[in-house]
């Protein structure tokens, strides 16, 4: 059988209607938005904002959320038709199993662990950031840093971190609530929702008076802009090409871009929907646009209330929190709140990325191209338990021990080749199957899905070339696994002369 072995649709749909192996299906349209709002305003938002525009892109950072924003929409528009097609859990990986077949679905669930799993890991250490903050830097560096990470304190003594623990204890506590249920945990989002967008909110409007118009000048990054001093004492120069003007900008995309990841999560939970034809388009779409409306306003504030530069240095880390106890001044009530805001906002999104990653992996262990023990599902909570907790072992492993950034652009590479091969999976799916019913319809499908294409495929380009070559191995990787293991025990492959035909379907309903 073909490498490129594809999934028939109706055997998806019938999938899913399985009793059995369905999960519950709980989540309306609200409920769904607040989903995808929960997986996006985060860390993206309140940690690399700043870095953004601290390294690379200057004031200049709204532009990239603008890029950023953009490439989404057209991603979005592409990943709505689909998960109201094919509304099933699994996302990408599920729509590439039935358009482009066997061995692309199976590099794009490679590329969602990338998302998710470490979307979780980069979250949960700007958690672990911002909790420090919280504790007046209390906490020892050691104790919170990966060992790649240094810094001076005041004294002049450098410090190396060994790992990062208060990240280990968030994930441990959230990957239990994801355990004991999906629809406590959306209880318990929407609450977190509702005051993260508060926050942002108040950020903004109380901000906006602090605006110096001299940070926001120039607006880009000058070539010969003075070098920046890290925590550690080393220069950082922004006379390379993506330290500035407008390639600056669209590094800075890259980095941003961290920010809209999530709202594809939602079509991670399209199997438990209600009415997944018209909740997942509304879900989807309408949590970015939200977003985008937040994150432009926020990030004109924020680099206006500080120079940029000092995102380099003191307010490198819980950047907001920095950024309004030494530039808005009678506002540290703010400064906490915000913190403590922050940190109920991270554990939401958490949340939804272990939630996505666990459900793609129980698609693919489904589909045999993963170990039986990922699908396996709690007889009371009906909740992929095994795969939450293999996953906390792997996601803990990145939390404790690599950088924030790294982690965070790879996980920006994962979502990023994932919306390509999605962009692309629409129209070929639009002219294999013209037919199918799409309950969404995807405008102008050959404009968008190849602007999808371009606009996340610039931004793969422009993403720093040490955390490109992690990713390339990482992929590499995934494809010896795949002809190593998951080939041999594909169900697919295994039943292909037995599996039944569409009109086989269409007999056993009339019956
Ligand atoms: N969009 C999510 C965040 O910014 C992943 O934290």
């Amino acid at each position: 059988m073909s490498l490129f072995a594809k999934k028939p649709l109706h055997l998806l749909l019938e999938q899913a209607n399985d009793a059995e192996k369905s999960l519950k299906r709980t989540l309306g349209a609200s409920a769904l938005v607040s989903l995808g709002i929960g997986a996006i305003i985060g860390a993206g938002l309140f940690v690399r904002t700043a870095a953004a525009a601290g390294g690379h892109a200057g004031s200049a950072v709204t532009i990239s959320f603008i890029i950023a924003a953009v490439g989404c929409a057209f991603a979005g528009l592409c990943y709505a038709e689909f998960a109201s097609m094919i509304p099933i859990a699994g996302s990408a990986y599920t729509y590439a199993y039935t358009t482009m077949g066997e061995v692309v679905a199976w590099i794009i669930g490679w590329a969602l662990v990338l998302e998710y799993a470490l979307g979780a890991a980069t979250v949960s250490i700007a958690w672990s950031e911002y909790l420090n903050n919280l504790f007046g830097g209390g906490i020892p560096y050691e104790w919170c840093h990966s060992p790649f990470e240094s810094a001076m304190d005041a004294s002049g003594v450098l410090h190396t971190g060994i790992l990062n623990f208060p990240a280990l204890i968030i994930l441990v506590l959230l990957t239990a609530l994801l355990i004991k249920g999906t629809q406590e945990s959306a209880a318990v989002n929407l609450i977190i929702v509702i005051i993260k967008v508060s926050i942002v909110l108040l950020f903004i409007a109380i901000g906006w008076q602090f605006i110096n118009p001299m940070n926001h000048t120039p607006y880009f990054i000058p070539a010969d802009a003075p070098p920046a001093i890290l925590p550690d004492g080393k220069e950082y120069s922004y006379a390379p090409s993506f330290n500035h003007g407008w390639l600056g900008v669209l590094r800075g995309a890259s980095i941003v871009f961290f920010a809209f990841i999530g709202f594809d999560a939602v079509s991670t939970a399209a199997q438990e929907a209600k009415n997944p034809k018209r909740d997942m388009p509304i879900g989807i779409l309408g949590s970015l646009v939200v977003c985008t409306v937040l994150y432009i306003l926020f990030s004109h504030v924020l680099t206006g209330v500080a120079p940029y530069s000092e995102f380099m240095q003191s307010g490198r880390e819980a950047s907001v929190a920095y950024a309004i106890d030494h530039h808005m001044h009678g506002y540290s009530w703010l400064a906490t709140a915000v913190t403590v805001a922050i940190l109920a906002g991270f554990s939401s999104v958490i949340l939804v990325m272990l939630m996505g990653q666990s459900r793609v992996f129980y698609s693919m262990a489904n589909d045999g191209l993963l170990p039986k023990v990922f699908s396996d599902v709690h007889p009371k909570f009906r909740t992929p338990y095994k795969a939450n907790m293999i996953l906390f072992v792997f996601v803990g492993a990145f939390a404790a021990f690599v950088p924030g950034s790294v982690a965070g652009d790879l996980t920006s590479f994962g979502t990023l080749l994932a919306f390509v091969l999605v962009s692309a999976g629409v129209w070929i799916m639009r002219r294999s199957n013209p037919n199918l019913v799409r309950p969404f319809r995807t405008p102008a499908v050959g404009f968008v899905s190849i602007m999808g294409v371009l606009i996340c495929g610039a931004m793969i380009a422009s993403i720093d070339p040490q955390t490109l070559t992690i990713a390339m191995i990482w992929m590499v990787l995934g494809l010896v696994i795949y002809f190593g293991f998951s080939r041999k025990y594909s169900k697919l492959r295994a039943y292909a002369d037995i599996l039944p035909t569409a009109d086989d379907f269409e007999a056993k309903k009339n019956d």
